[in-house]
């Protein structure tokens, strides 16, 4: 078990490197379920998720080869069409398997995801467009059991712009027999970006990206070679720590346009944001000279749920009050008692929490919850007089690649510790 330990105060500056995106690799590795032949994916991020996707990978019988930047899968030796408790409860995104399994093999056996710390985030969705699709579900013993000899195409109307939702419903469709309609649907980059790969393998996926996608169903995939998106995620949550750390920072290999609903609201607060030749440049006189902002988190292009934690610890120093929403997950203010306990002064009443700015934060020992979580203490303890240990970083290690690593050559105190036993 690790532990960050941070000497705040230290402004950034300098370029800083994304890595893909987690939440494109995910789905798009689960993709390779639906050929037999080689695929091969590049820019692949090094995590702890892209390790558990293809331990599942492999525990139904696919071949991996797992070099990151580099992931190889062949699918065709697979044998189990399954996803085990064991490994659904360590990446609720192992549900991802579902579609694929279904459309390609006629069945599947996939442990239902728990809740988790942020939500109850069930998978009704998911189960509701497969069973429109002509499958059998059954749930048992904490399985889902779903069965159909052939998928027939559908429309679906989706209650909610359920990302994972989309994502392994427009993968049972590929191989559907017929048109199929997914009304509402999620429009995250990640999702156009499956969208990209299933066509590069012989799907007719129409409007990914919007909220309307068409899916024309087709006998067989090819497998293909495809470089994954970089992650917006893990570039906002280091535009983010520069606004808050103060500085001039590059961050490279961004694509602008899937953070505008970040920029903007830095922007706002008073932050330079700017594009610049492969990427953004965030130059900030540091968090207590920002403006306090609101902020209210939606499904894409609304403003990531994924970057409010972060956002969060930003507007802790900010002049004034600014109100964060949390309108996506119903229990995702776990960082607020850990960012009091360094000083901010957050109140929150139910998906509403009322941030008062104030002069400073002190360093603490602080305890991670969840992925975003984590990196909004990061950014605290880059900001926090003293010296700060946040624990229980393996929840970091799932989404963010050597974080201690990218951030220390822009003159970030950071270093990974072995927690004592
Ligand atoms: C994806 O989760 C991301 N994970 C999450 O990122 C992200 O927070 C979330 O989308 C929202 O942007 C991956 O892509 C692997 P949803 P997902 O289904 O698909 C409700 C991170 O930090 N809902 O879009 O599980 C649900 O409870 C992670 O990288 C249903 O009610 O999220 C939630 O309130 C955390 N029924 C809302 O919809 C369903 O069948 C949005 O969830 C599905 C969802």
């Amino acid at each position: 078990m690790d532990n960050l330990v941070i000497e705040g105060g230290v402004p950034l500056h300098g370029t800083i490197r994304v890595s893909g995106a987690k939440n494109a690799a995910l789905p798009i590795l689960s993709a390779a379920l639906l050929t037999d032949g080689a695929c091969t994916f590049r820019n692949v991020p090094k995590l702890r998720d892209i390790d558990t996707m293809a331990a599942l990978l492999r525990f139904m019988g696919c071949e991996t080869d797992v070099a990151a930047p580099v992931v190889q899968v062949r699918a065709g030796s697979m044998r189990r069409a399954e996803a085990p408790y064991e490994l659904v409860k360590q990446m609720r995104a192992s549900v991802l398997a579902l579609g694929p399994l279904v459309a390609r093999h006629g069945r599947a056996k996939v442990s239902l995801p728990g809740g988790c710390a942020i939500g109850a985030r069930p998978i009704d969705q998911h189960l509701k467009g497969l069973e429109a699709m002509g499958a059998t579900i059954r749930l048992e013993h904490g399985y889902v059991h779903a069965e159909c000899a052939r998928l027939r195409g559908a429309t679906i109307h989706l209650d909610m712009a359920t990302v994972t939702g989309t994502e392994n419903l427009m993968m049972a469709a590929a191989l559907a027999k017929g048109h199929t309609q997914l009304i509402g649907a999620a429009r995250e980059p990640e999702v156009e970006e499956l969208g990209r790969v299933l066509n590069k393998m012989g799907a007719r996926v129409d409007g990914a990206g919007t909220d309307v996608i068409h899916i024309e169903g087709v006998d067989t995939l090819h497998p293909v070679d495809h470089a994954i998106i970089p992650d917006r995620i893990e570039a906002g949550t280091f535009m983010v720590a520069a606004a808050a750390a103060g500085g001039d920072v590059l961050v490279e290999g961004v694509v602008p346009e899937h953070v505008d609903p970040t920029s903007a609201k830095m922007r706002a607060a008073g932050v330079e944001v700017t594009r610049e030749e492969g990427g953004m440049r965030v130059r900030s006189p540091g968090g207590r000279a920002l403006r306090a902002v609101d902020i209210t988190t939606a499904p894409h292009p609304g403003f990531p749920t994924d970057m409010q934690a972060q956002f969060m610890a930003l507007m802790t120093l900010a002049q004034g009050a600014s109100v964060v929403t949390e309108s996506v997950f119903e229990n995702r203010f776990m960082h607020v008692p850990e960012l009091n306990r360094m000083g901010a002064n957050i109140e929150v009443r139910g998906r509403v929490a009322i941030v008062n700015g104030v002069d400073g934060l002190s360093s603490a020992a602080v305890m991670a919850t969840d992925l975003r979580a984590s990196a909004c203490l990061v950014i605290a303890g880059l900001v926090a007089t003293g010296q700060t240990e946040v624990l229980r970083v393996y929840h970091l290690d799932r989404g963010y690649e050597a974080i201690e690593a990218k951030l220390a050559p822009l003159g970030a105190r950071i270093r990974r510790v072995r927690a004592a036993t």
